[in-house]
């Protein structure tokens, strides 16, 4: 399962010229969903256990800018050198930036393995954008899951969290803790600690959250995507409710 994930983070880490290792395998349902939520409140943890379950691939703009600080990573132009300048202060990524960078990987959105977007759309600007091209390439977007949980329980899991730098597999040092000190359980890839994890930056992003990101709760409700989920308890218990959430859904006009 590890090799799955890592295959599929290159493709999307890479852009449209990568070859997809996971082939023009269809999924039944096949599901485009976006997860939503404020910074640390799990959405990178559930997409893991989602992408195993439902076998759509999860795509994640934090990634990409993250993956552009390693020499081996995606080119560094001068828009990717500002974006994760914005990045590290905690500062959202200028929209014209994010969205080049999205339609440049947009092979990944026509995947008939359905996605897992994170991250994105977190502007009304980019939501309007995804919308937009959705709407001309004939893609519907399945739902919208929103994880909701209390501002003490979030900075409490993102000061906690560490990173594979290989896999990216995301570890807590007491929720979820690596069986090995510093080493990643999937791949024995190095942990480390996102430099936007400090408490300066923490504060930033909950704060350009409550701005810019959480307007689009609206957004979906009023186009009848949205599905509220409680963040509390394990990732497992998380895991459950999403998917009797999912289950659940009735196709609703957008
Ligand atoms: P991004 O990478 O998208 O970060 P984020 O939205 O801030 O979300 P996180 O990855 O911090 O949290 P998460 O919800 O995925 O939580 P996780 O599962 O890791 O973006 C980073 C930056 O890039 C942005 O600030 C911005 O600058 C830029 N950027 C990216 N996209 C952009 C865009 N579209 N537009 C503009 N700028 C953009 O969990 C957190 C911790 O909690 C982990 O340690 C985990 O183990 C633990 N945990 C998870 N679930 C549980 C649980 N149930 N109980 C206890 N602990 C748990």
């Amino acid at each position: 399962m590890a090799t799955k994930i890592k295959d599929n983070f290159a493709t999307w880490i890479n852009g449209s010229l990568a070859d997809c290792s996971m082939g023009p395998e269809k999924a039944e349902p096949c599901r485009r969903l976006i997860l939503l939520g404020p910074p640390g409140v799990g959405k990178g943890t559930q997409s893991q256990l989602l992408s195993e379950h439902i076998g759509a691939c999860h795509l994640s703009t934090g990634d990409v800018f993250r993956e552009a600080v390693r020499p081996s990573g995606c080119p560094r132009t001068p828009a990717m050198e500002a974006a994760l300048d914005y990045m590290n202060r905690g500062q959202l990524v200028p929209d014209e930036t994010v969205w080049e960078l999205v339609r440049e990987r947009s092979n990944c959105l026509h995947c008939q393995g359905g996605f897992l977007l994170d991250g994105f759309p977190r502007t009304l600007y980019q939501a309007e954008a995804l919308n937009q091209f959705m709407q001309d390439e004939n893609l519907l977007l399945s739902a919208v899951v929103n994880y909701q949980l209390p501002m003490s329980e979030i900075i409490w899991r993102l000061s906690g969290r560490r990173i594979c730098r290989e896999c990216k597999a995301v570890f807590h040092l007491t929720q979820r803790p690596p069986k090995t000190q510093g080493r990643c359980d999937l791949c024995n890839g190095e942990l480390y600690q996102r430099g936007d994890d400090h408490p300066e930056s923490i504060s930033v992003r909950l704060e350009v959250y409550e701005n810019s990101t959480a307007p689009l709760i609206y957004y979906y409700k009023h186009k009848g995507l949205l599905l509220s989920v409680d963040a509390h308890g394990t990732p497992e218990d998380i895991f459950k409710r999403t998917l009797t959430a999912l289950e659940q859904r009735q196709p609703s006009p957008q």
